[in-house]
C-alpha cells in the first residue's frame, strides 16, 4: 500500500514537473502563424510554432552554456513582455524585386532567474505570416557583462518522419558539397539554409538572419527530428565573446505550403537592419566576363609564366568582347603577385597592388573606361584574412583610383584553416564562418564601400541577409559552383540548381557563374546540362553579378544562343516561382527593374518534364513578343547537350506556354513588351 502510494506521488511530480506553463503568446498579422512561449516548473524555457493552429515545431528548448559561469537555461520566470505591431515597404536599391513588405507582429519577453545571479535574457519573436525569426538579447546587467558562450541550445523538433535537404557541416570543403535528400531522422550536422518537407507537404526552411559579430550556426540532429544549434567554434573555448548588451543574429523559419513559397519570401532580408550606408546609388548589378574559366580548364594559369592567363593581350581581347556585347565588366584573376607555387597554402605571399609584370593594370584599367566598361579586380587571400586585412586599405585605395568598382574576394583554405590575428597579435587558426571571420567580412566590406566598392565573396561566410544593411555586400559564392563542371569528379549532377534555388539561394545571390556553351571539360562528367538550361540559370539563379563564364571563343561560335545572356538582365523590379519542387524543377519568372521586359527561365534535374508556365502575371491587354530558348528534339545532357530551338511567338496574359524541358534540360524566355 505504502509503496504504491509512493508510486503515485512519484508519477504526480513527474506529470507537474513535465506540464510547461504557456507564459505568452504571439500570432502572425494573418492569423496564420502563431508561437508559444513555455516555462516548465525547473524554470526551463521552450517555445512551439503553431501553423493555422496544428503544430510545426514542438516544444524546443532555449538557453546557453557559458564558460566558467553557470548556463543561462533553468531556474528562469517570466519577468516581463510586451508586443507590438509593425507594417512597412521599403525598396531595395538592386534585388529579386523592388518594394518588400515587412510586415509582423513582435513579442518580446524577459525572463530572469529566480535565484542565484539573477541574469536576464530577453527573447525576441517576429511573427510573419509566412516564416519566423527569433533571437537572443543579452541586456547589460552587472552579473553578465562579459558574455563568453560555450554553446547554444537553441533547438528546433521537426516531424522526424519529413524530408530534408541539407548539406553537412564542419567538413573539410566548407558549404562545396552536393545536398543530401533524406529523411529528417538521418540528417547529421548540417549547414543552414536547410529545407524539410513534412510528410504533409509543408515546407520548412531553418537558416538565420543578421549574423554580424557572432558565430554561424549549424543544426545538430539529436534523434527524433529534434535539431540543437551547433555553433562555429573560436579560437578558445569560447564560440562567440562579446560584452552585453548584444543581440544573437535571428533564428529563422521560412514556412511555406509550396516549395516555390519559400523562394517568394523576404523573411531573411527583412529581418536585417536598413542600408546603412546612404546613398548607394553606386552599388551597380551588372554582367560581366573573365579570364577565368580558362584557367579552370587548365589552358592557362594563375601562376606567372609562358601559360600565364592575365596578360595584356589576353584582358584588352576580353575588355574589347565586354564592349561590343554590352557587358559591364571583367574579371581578371592572376593578375598579382603571389600565385607561383602552392598559392593555397601561401596567404602571405599575395601582394594585392603589384600586378604581375606581363600585366599592365594602369593601362588597361584606362583602356576599359574609355570603352565603357570596367575591370572587376579580384584578391584570393588563400584564407589568410590577416595578411589582407593589413593590405586591404592600399589596395581598395588602388582599385577605386583605377575605376574599379567591384572586387571578386576569394578565402579559399580548407575548413579551420583560415587565419585571422588575435588580440594578442598572434595569429589564429578558424573556420570560415566563426565569430572572428564573420568580423573580418564587416571590416571588407565597410572598407570597400568608403571606396564606393561593391563586393563578391567566395569561399564566403553565409549570406544572412546583410546586404539589405551594407548594399555592397553584392554576391557571393557559398555552394558548389560552375567551377566544379569545369574539373570536379563528380561535376554539379543536373539536380544541382534545383537543389540550390530551395537551399543555398534563400539566403541571398550566388555567384554561381552559368552560361557554358561547351560541356566537355576536365571533369569526366563534363558540364551535365543542356545549353538551355544554362541560359535559363541567368533568371533561376539569381545574383546582380552575373558572369558568362564560357571561353569568348564559344560565345563567338553560338552567336543566337547568345543573344539570350546579352539581354537578359540582372535586377528585377518583380520575381515570381511559377512552378517548382525542391532538388527537381523549377520555374522562375523576373520583370526587368529598367523596363517592361519579363524573363522565364525553367530548369529540371536528369528527368524530362513538361510543365506548365501561366503568363498571367504579363500586363493584361498588352501584347509581348516571347523569344524563347528551349531544348531540342533530341536534346538530353548526356547525348546531345548543344540541342537547342530558338523562335518566337506573340503571346498575352491569357496565355499559358507549355515548357518541354529534355533530360538535363531547361528553358529560357524573353518576354518583349510591344504596344497594345
Ligand atoms: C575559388 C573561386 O571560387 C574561384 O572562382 C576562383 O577562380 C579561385 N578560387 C581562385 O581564386
Ligand atoms: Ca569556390
Amino acid at each position: 500500500m505504502i509503496g504504491r502510494l509512493l508510486l503515485f506521488l512519484a508519477l504526480l511530480h513527474f506529470a507537474v514537473s513535465a506540464a510547461a506553463e504557456t507564459v505568452a503568446r504571439i500570432g502572425s498579422p494573418g492569423g496564420v502563424l502563431s508561437v508559444e512561449l513555455e516555462i516548465d516548473p525547473d524554470g526551463r524555457p521552450s517555445y512551439s510554432v503553431r501553423r493555422f493552429g496544428r503544430e510545426v515545431i514542438a516544444p524546443s528548448r532555449l538557453g546557453f552554456l557559458l564558460v566558467d559561469a553557470p548556463k543561462l537555461e533553468r531556474g528562469f520566470r517570466l519577468a516581463d513582455q510586451s508586443t507590438r505591431s509593425f507594417d512597412e515597404t521599403w525598396e531595395q536599391p538592386w534585388g529579386e524585386r523592388r518594394f518588400v513588405r515587412n510586415h509582423y507582429n513582435e513579442l518580446r519577453a524577459r525572463l530572469t532567474e529566480r535565484s542565484g545571479l539573477g541574469r536576464s535574457l530577453d527573447l525576441v519573436f517576429r511573427l510573419f505570416d509566412d516564416g519566423i525569426g527569433f533571437r537572443y538579447e543579452f541586456p547589460e546587467q552587472p552579473n553578465l557583462s562579459d558574455v563568453a558562450i560555450q554553446d547554444e541550445l537553441t533547438e528546433f523538433a521537426v516531424a522526424p518522419s519529413g524530408t530534408a535537404w541539407w548539406i553537412p557541416a564542419f567538413e573539410w570543403n566548407r558549404a562545396e558539397y552536393l545536398y543530401n535528400r533524406t529523411p529528417v531522422a538521418e540528417v547529421g550536422i548540417a549547414q543552414t539554409p536547410m529545407t524539410v518537407r513534412t510528410d504533409d507537404g509543408l515546407h520548412i526552411a531553418f537558416h538565420e538572419a543578421a549574423l554580424v559579430d557572432y558565430s554561424g550556426m549549424n543544426l545538430a540532429s539529436v534523434g527524433q527530428g529534434r535539431f540543437r544549434a551547433a555553433l562555429t567554434p573560436g579560437t578558445d573555448g569560447a564560440k562567440v565573446r562579446r560584452p552585453a548588451p548584444f543581440p544573437t543574429p535571428w533564428r529563422t523559419m521560412q514556412i511555406a505550403d509550396s516549395a516555390g513559397g519559400l523562394v517568394m519570401n523576404d523573411l531573411i532580408l527583412n529581418l536585417n537592419e536598413p542600408n546603412r550606408l546612404g546613398d548607394v546609388s553606386w552599388v551597380r548589378p551588372m554582367k560581366y566576363v573573365g579570364v577565368w574559366w580558362e584557367m579552370h580548364l587548365d589552358r592557362s594559369t594563375w601562376a606567372s609564366g609562358p601559360r600565364h592567363g592575365a596578360t595584356t593581350a589576353n584582358v584588352r581581347r576580353h575588355i574589347d568582347f565586354a564592349a561590343e556585347n554590352g557587358f559591364d565588366g571583367v574579371l581578371v584573376e592572376g593578375w598579382n603577385v603571389g600565385w607561383d607555387g602552392d598559392w593555397f597554402g601561401n596567404g602571405q605571399d599575395f601582394s594585392f597592388t603589384r600586378p604581375y609584370p606581363d600585366f599592365d593594370l594602369e593601362g588597361l584599367a584606362a583602356y576599359a573606361r574609355a570603352r565603357g566598361v570596367q575591370l572587376v579586380g579580384h584578391h584570393e587571400t588563400s584564407g589568410f584574412a590577416a595578411h589582407y586585412e593589413d593590405q586591404m586599405e592600399g589596395a581598395f585605395d588602388l582599385y577605386e583610383r583605377l575605376g574599379i568598382r567591384a572586387v571578386k574576394t576569394g578565402y579559399v583554405a580548407d575548413a579551420g584553416q583560415a587565419k585571422v590575428r588575435g588580440p594578442d597579435g598572434l595569429i589564429r587558426y578558424v573556420w570560415h564562418e566563426g565569430q572572428a571571420m564573420n568580423r573580418h567580412h564587416v571590416r571588407v566590406i565597410e572598407a570597400a564601400a568608403r571606396r564606393r566598392i561593391a563586393v563578391n565573396a567566395h569561399e564566403p561566410t553565409k549570406d544572412t541577409g546583410l546586404r539589405r544593411t551594407w548594399p555592397n555586400m553584392i554576391a557571393r559564392e557559398g555552394a558548389r559552383g560552375m567551377e566544379y563542371s569545369a574539373w570536379g569528379n563528380p561535376s554539379n549532377p543536373p539536380e544541382h540548381e534545383a537543389n540550390l534555388v530551395f537551399t543555398r539561394m534563400l539566403a541571398g545571390p550566388m555567384d554561381y557563374t552559368p552560361g557554358i556553351f561547351s560541356m566537355r571539360t576536365r571533369s569526366p562528367q563534363g558540364v551535365q546540362t543542356t545549353l538551355a538550361k544554362q541560359l535559363a540559370l541567368y533568371v533561376v539563379i539569381y545574383s546582380p553579378l552575373q558572369m558568362a563564364a564560357d571561353l569568348l571563343e564559344h560565345y563567338e561560335a553560338n552567336p543566337r544562343p547568345f543573344q539570350f545572356i546579352r539581354d537578359v538582365p540582372v535586377d528585377w523590379s518583380e520575381s515570381l516561382v511559377l512552378n517548382g519542387e525542391v532538388g527537381d524543377y523549377v520555374t522562375i519568372a523576373r520583370k526587368d527593374r529598367d523596363g517592361e521586359d519579363w524573363y522565364v527561365g525553367a530548369v529540371t534535374d536528369e528527368e524530362g518534364r513538361v510543365l506548365e508556365a501561366p503568363l498571367s502575371f504579363l500586363t493584361p491587354g498588352r501584347r509581348y513578343r516571347a523569344q524563347i530558348y528551349r531544348d531540342g528534339a533530341s536534346a538530353d545532357y548526356r547525348a546531345n547537350p548543344a540541342d537547342i530551338v530558338i523562335e518566337e511567338r506573340v503571346v498575352t496574359s491569357a496565355d499559358r506556354l507549355t515548357l518541354r524541358l529534355a533530360p538535363g534540360g531547361g528553358q529560357a524566355i524573353r518576354l518583349v513588351a510591344l504596344g497594345r
